[in-house]
């Protein structure tokens, strides 16, 4: 008999300080009604001194965990979606596996910036298809907070932190239905850190640097398409979709999709206003707040995509 795998439960983790537009406003050259205009963004959270990207992971996991009905030793897999690791290594997974005292099951981070989550989710639906694992924790979890350029207007009113998480088990009937993972490293120069330790020393400061309005038109047109290649492979129509959780980047560019898939707002889980951008944490975080709003059940089909730096995209469609 075939294996699929089936989410069972989720988490979010959100940080206790809130930055509002009002107070970005004592700390660059922009307005409320700008990055609200442009961007749907209200407030974000960000982290405080000392907390660190595991410590967000860890709560996050830990009510998804709980949301599930299981216990953290019925983790077989680890599989951590960030861009901003607390060290170089070990892995936020492997710090994230001794705060939960599971010992022994693989655990790896994923590095595909915004698109990190659907990344996770495809991998470790793919082990859990394999019969290598049987219960998969896949977490996104962001400190974007601390690779910005609190000077670049163009950037810093953007993101926030946050972590995301999904228990995935395996299941006889699907669950996730199919999953697209893209890449084109050609657009390397519109969205990045330019900086790393590959020549032995960090010059510089570690700071995201955006084109965002190329980034824009690229990110509405590919997303676009992803959609298309989803509904194509499930055999769909757009009026199959019950829910769309898209990346919580910015709402132009969730209402194109959105617009694309002749779905009414309603329709679409919008949490970019509260939360900004927390990249590869954004999806589950949304998917958490709908989940336990009681607006997505058991049985609705979910179409989650994302699109980030690299470029990365790809989309997940899943039944609940
Ligand atoms: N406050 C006030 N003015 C600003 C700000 C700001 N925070 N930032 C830029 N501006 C100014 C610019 O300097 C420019 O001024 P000028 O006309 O005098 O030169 C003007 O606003 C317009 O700038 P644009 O960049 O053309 O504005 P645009 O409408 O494209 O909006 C934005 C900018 C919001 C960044 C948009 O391009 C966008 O959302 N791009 C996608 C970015 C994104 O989502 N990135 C992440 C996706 S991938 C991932 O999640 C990692």
């Amino acid at each position: 008999m075939s294996v699929y795998s089936r989410i069972l439960g989720t988490g979010g983790f959100l940080p206790a300080r809130v930055l509002t537009n009002k107070d970005l406003e004592q700390i660059v050259d922009t307005s409320d009604e700008w990055i609200r205009e442009r961007t749907g963004i209200r407030q974000r959270h960000i982290v405080g001194d000392g907390e660190s990207c595991c410590d967000l992971a860890e709560m996050a996991a830990r009510r998804a965990i709980e949301s599930a009905g299981l216990v953290p030793t019925d983790i077989d897999l680890i599989v951590v979606a960030t861009t901003t690791p607390d060290q170089i290594f070990p892995s936020t997974a492997c710090l994230l596996q001794q705060r939960l005292d599971i010992h022994g099951c693989p655990a790896f981070d994923v590095q595909a910036v915004c698109t990190g989550f659907v990344y996770a989710l495809a991998i470790a639906d793919k082990f859990i298809r394999a019969g290598t694992s049987r219960c998969a924790l896949v977490v996104g979890a962001e400190t974007l907070s601390r690779i910005l350029n609190w000077q670049d207007r163009g950037t810093c009113v953007l993101f926030g932190d946050g972590a995301g998480a999904v228990v995935v088990g395996a299941a006889e009937e699907p669950g996730i239905l199919s999953t697209h993972l893209h890449a084109d490293g050609a657009y390397k120069d519109l969205l990045q850190v330019p900086r790393g330790i590959g020549s032995g020393t960090c010059d510089g400061d570690p700071y995201m640097e955006m084109r965002g309005n190329e980034v824009f038109k690229v990110a509405v047109t590919t997303l676009g398409r992803i959609v298309d290649e989803t509904l194509e492979a499930n055999g769909l129509e757009k009026s199959d979709i019950d829910w769309l959780i898209p990346h919580q980047a910015n709402t132009r560019i969730i209402q194109a999709t959105a617009r694309k898939l002749h779905l009414p707002m309603e329709q679409v889980v919008v949490t970019v206003g509260e939360h900004g951008n927390t990249s590869a944490a954004s999806i589950p975080l949304a998917l958490d707040t709908a989940i336990r709003d009681g607006r997505i059940r058991r049985g609705q089909t979910l179409l989650m995509e994302a699109f980030g730096g690299g470029f990365t995209w790809g989309s997940v469609l899943a039944r609940y």
